[in-house]
């Protein structure tokens, strides 16, 4: 139970556990959020050439960018350290030298200013995206109990249940690849620049979804979820196109690099179309989940929440079985440390602070 405090009470997030610098202030006050600060500095440009994430570099540039994001997040917020009551950050899961940048950042300011740490889960840090506004107002802490939660992440997919602050059931994860990690490999093999993720989304609006009938694990009546025989198929089709794209260059006489590359049309057919399996089953999943346990509410987070076709699928469909929707706003949907204070604000409720000696990175840690 979230007891109602009265005095305001100001938390300084702290995320580095992938490719995004972040440090927020939120400002609680009983059952009110408001969000004074959430700054991003991402990686993207710096990874992009390699195709994907490269720890090393990522956990150098947060040692870089780990300062300037805490003073600017203290600016913008107009509030200086001493003002911070606690300290949420992120202590798995996630790489482990990204954490440490931000959980050593975090020990060594607690230690020097005295204050409490609050050791943050990142998936519970996307749940509690879908608990802060944008809105420069006060937020009430919605939504309402029980609720049931799909995040789908680059690095997670599952659908979890919520009773209330702090009381999760894991009832599907993934078996494989995660979501993201999907839409990241198949922006690969349709060369498209990394991460994939939004850049399907945004070919896709050209295709269309039903040009290729690739597979959908269903896995019986399970709420586990699989993307990697999906992934292959969309691979076999390439492979098949680009022959046949070869061949035809051969007949006609035509040698250039371009002859054995994708169209663009067929390049936006297969993002459509891939697209379409991954929201068609984790929409389908989530309803089932959400109908079985007799929720209120469907909230969605994660990046791939930033999905405009997953977004407004989960919409329609829980509208149809009359439930609450929510989905944070696309720049909550990604890693951020808004989120991360908003979960240290609810357990700073409940008086649950550790010490900054007992505080580690944890990739094991548990929900
Ligand atoms: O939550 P996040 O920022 O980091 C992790 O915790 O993993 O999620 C990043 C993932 C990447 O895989 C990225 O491709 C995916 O979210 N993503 C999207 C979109 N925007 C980001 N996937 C599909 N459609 C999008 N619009
Ligand atoms: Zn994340």
């Amino acid at each position: 139970m979230l007891i109602c405090y009265t005095k305001l009470m100001k938390i300084l997030g702290i995320e580095t556990s992938c490719d995004e610098t972040s440090c927020a202030v939120i400002e609680g006050k009983g059952k009110k959020i408001k969000i004074l600060s959430n700054i991003i500095s991402s990686q993207i440009n710096l990874h992009k050439k390699y195709g994907g994430v490269v720890p090393e570099l990522a956990a150098r540039v947060h040692i870089e960018n780990i300062i300037p994001a805490l003073k600017a997040s203290l600016n913008e917020a107009k509030l200086g350290l001493k003002d911070i009551d606690a300290i949420a950050v992120t202590c798995g899961p996630g790489l482990l030298v990204s954490l440490l940048i931000g959980v050593n950042t975090a020990k060594s300011l607690a230690y020097a200013l005295k204050k409490p740490i609050i050791p943050i889960n990142h998936i519970e840090g996307h749940i509690y995206a879908n608990f802060v506004s944008l809105n420069h107002k006060s937020q009430i802490l919605n939504p309402k109990f029980p609720l049931l939660c799909l995040v789908v992440s680059g690095g997670h997919t599952s659908l979890i249940l919520m009773k209330n602050h702090g009381f999760y059931k894991i009832l599907g994860q993934t078996l494989d690849d995660a979501a993201g990690e999907a839409f990241d490999k198949v922006g690969n093999l349709l060369e498209l620049p990394y991460p994939g993720g939004p850049w399907i989304s945004k070919v896709a609006q050209k295709g269309n979804p039903q040009k290729y009938n690739f597979p959908r694990a269903w896995l019986g009546e399970s709420l586990d979820f699989s993307f990697s025989g999906l992934k292959t198929a969309v691979l076999y089709e390439v492979r098949k196109l680009k022959i046949e794209n070869s061949k035809c260059s051969v007949r006609l006489k035509i040698s250039s690099p371009k002859a054995n590359k994708l169209k663009i049309g067929t390049i936006s057919d297969l993002a459509a179309s891939f697209q379409e399996a991954v929201v068609e089953v984790l929409v389908e999943k989530t309803i089932k989940a959400a109908k079985d346990n007799k929720v209120t509410s469907i909230c969605l987070s994660g990046g791939v929440a930033a999905n405009d076709a997953l977004r407004n699928r989960l919409k329609e469909n829980t509208k149809d079985i009359k439930k609450e929707f929510y989905v944070p706003g696309k720049i909550l949907c990604t890693d951020n440390a808004a989120m991360i204070a908003c979960v240290g604000y609810s357990h700073a409720l409940k008086k649950d602070f550790t010490h900054w000696q007992k505080v580690n990175v944890d990739l094991d840690i548990k929900l």
